[in-house]
């Protein structure tokens, strides 16, 4: 990190997916909570499915945890079935939102267009945006990786004013990672997030980029979060899998402020 350079809170962010009833969310969600009383120096979310997010949001009230949903649409209101608007998710306690993820680019045909309207959308709504990219293998093994996350991080964010894309925050997500058991080496990611965060700085500004926290995802476990979180420009985790089990995601939140205490000079500790 360059000298005088602001630390960035490390996030660990739980990805529930289509998983979980409302009695199932609600006991997840107060054992994160109890898990994780006193955990300060690391900012904290789940974000479970539309039907559980205000359960979860009654749950998570009077904590530091911040409650996520999985998607929302660029429309604030309409007709278009089945899906959910931005002020209906900040309605139900959202305060972030992911959108773009591989599962629904790749899954369900979203365009890096649709991405960019929801992106849109989510800030004006005063949403954080998690914006996921990230390679398929055969992207991968072309050699396409860089080229294919700039596109998709200039497609999300590029437009918007500085000060605005500046409330987003990134995950580099590869594809084979997700949910495969096969994690991406530090190395691998971090050549990723040096990447997103050059871009970033190229669209917004140096200070907007070194502000910005870019996670990690892609079968994130207990026992590899500390080698992927050691690395300076890899700002914490989003979490699958792992997230649906309270102790393990636990783990993944400790071991993630472990890697950052040790991975900052003393002077940057927070
Ligand atoms: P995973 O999912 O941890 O189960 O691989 C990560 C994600 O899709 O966000």
């Amino acid at each position: 990190m360059a000298d005088g350079a602001v630390p960035r809170t490390p996030v660990v962010a739980g990805n529930w997916k289509m998983h979980a009833t409302l009695a199932e969310a609600r006991t997840l969600a107060a054992a994160v909570r109890d898990g994780c009383r006193g955990l300060t120096e690391i900012r904290i979310a789940v974000c479970p499915a539309f039907t559980a997010l205000a359960a979860v949001a009654e749950v998570l009230a009077g904590s530091p945890i911040l409650v996520g949903a999985q998607d929302a649409h660029w429309e604030a209101a309409g007709a278009f079935t089945g899906s959910v608007s931005p002020s209906q998710v900040w309605d139900a306690g959202a305060r972030l939102v992911i959108l773009g993820h591989s599962e629904r680019r790749h899954g369900l045909g979203e365009s890096d267009e649709m991405v960019r309207r929801k992106v849109t959308a989510a800030l004006a709504h005063g949403l954080t945006p998690l914006v996921c990219v990230g390679e398929t293998a055969d992207e991968r093994a072309a050699g396409q990786t860089l080229a294919v996350v700039t596109r998709q991080l200039e497609a999300a964010l590029g437009e918007r004013p500085a000060v605005e894309a500046g409330r987003g925050w990134l995950a580099y997500e590869p594809v084979w990672a997700i949910g495969t058991g096969q994690t991406a080496t530090p190395a691998q990611a971090a050549e990723v997030h040096a990447q997103l965060r050059t871009v970033l700085a190229r669209l917004t500004g140096p200070a907007v980029a070194a502000a910005c926290p870019i996670l990690y995802g892609g079968s994130v476990k207990p026992e590899v979060t500390s080698a992927l979180l050691a690395e300076p420009d890899i700002d914490g985790a989003l979490v699958g899998g792992a997230s649906l089990k309270a102790a393990d995601f636990i783990g993944i939140v400790r071991a993630g402020i472990e890697a950052k205490g040790r991975a900052r000079p003393p002077a940057e500790r927070l």
